[in-house]
């Protein structure tokens, strides 16, 4: 088993004082390569905070987080971007289209920023397992929310990247097409050897990760 994801002491605070809120507190976890793990726990908890850390999104107060062993709070800005393009695919409950360009364009659109080729077999097979070929040419404020979703999800794999954080993914789901859309998550890691954090609310996708992490004030009160 290797190593992906570590963090070490990880904090993350906001404000000072009487007001300081401790986000993430102190947090030290392991996540192994083609691991699928679920991030559990209340409202404020901390999960969006330390998932954001993860990908490099945000910075921490203390501590690190290391990717193959490698601290990326040291990389310099433009080091960071290039790594979270082609490493780290994010999900987020928003989907962050960009709207004036078709779905199509936004698949791909992160292999765009890059130079990287865009590899259409790949895309159309994603595509048409994600149930999207009929919607390439709309904009995404033509497609309902489960659609728009899908499309953010096909964007976040566009690039095969190693890691996919995602923050509720299916938080404007049915149930039906939530399981639809965690199946292909998992059939894509499991095909890639990608790893997988996801936070959820949903019990019964936690179910079905390898490990669940619940967090409590910003601290990992069970990770198995
Ligand atoms: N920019 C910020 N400034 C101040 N406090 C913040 C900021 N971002 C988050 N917090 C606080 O940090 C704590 C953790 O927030 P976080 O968004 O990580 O929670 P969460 O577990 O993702 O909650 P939810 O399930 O509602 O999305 C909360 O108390 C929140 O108010
Ligand atoms: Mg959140």
């Amino acid at each position: 088993m290797h190593t992906i994801l570590q963090t070490k002491n990880l904090c993350k605070y906001y404000g000072t004082g009487e007001n300081q809120v401790k986000a993430v507190d102190n947090i030290n976890i392991s996540i192994e390569q083609g691991e699928f793990a679920a991030i559990v726990g209340k409202s404020g908890s901390g999960k969006s905070t330390l998932l954001h850390m993860l990908g490099g999104l945000d910075t921490p107060t203390a501590g690190s987080v290391l990717v193959r062993g490698k601290d990326i709070s040291k990389m310099k800005e433009e080091e960071l971007a290039i790594f979270r393009r082609r490493k780290i695919g994010f999900i987020f409950q928003a989907f962050n289209l960009v709207s004036s360009i078709n779905v199509w364009e936004n698949i791909v659109l992160p292999l765009g920023l890059d130079d990287q080729p865009v590899n259409e077999a790949y895309i159309k097979e994603l595509v048409q397992t994600i149930g999207l070929e009929k919607r390439l040419h709309h904009l995404p404020n033509a497609l309902s929310g489960g659609q728009q979703q899908r499309a953010a999800i096909a964007r976040a794999l566009a690039a095969k990247p190693d890691i996919v954080l995602a923050d509720e993914p299916t938080g404007n789901l049915d149930s039906r097409t939530s399981e639809e859309v965690i199946a292909l998550l998992k059939m894509s890691a499991h095909k890639y050897g990608q790893t997988i954090v996801m936070i959820t609310h949903d019990e019964e996708i936690a179910q079905t990760a390898d490990r669940i992490m619940v967090l409590e004030d910003g601290q990992v009160v069970n990770f198995e």
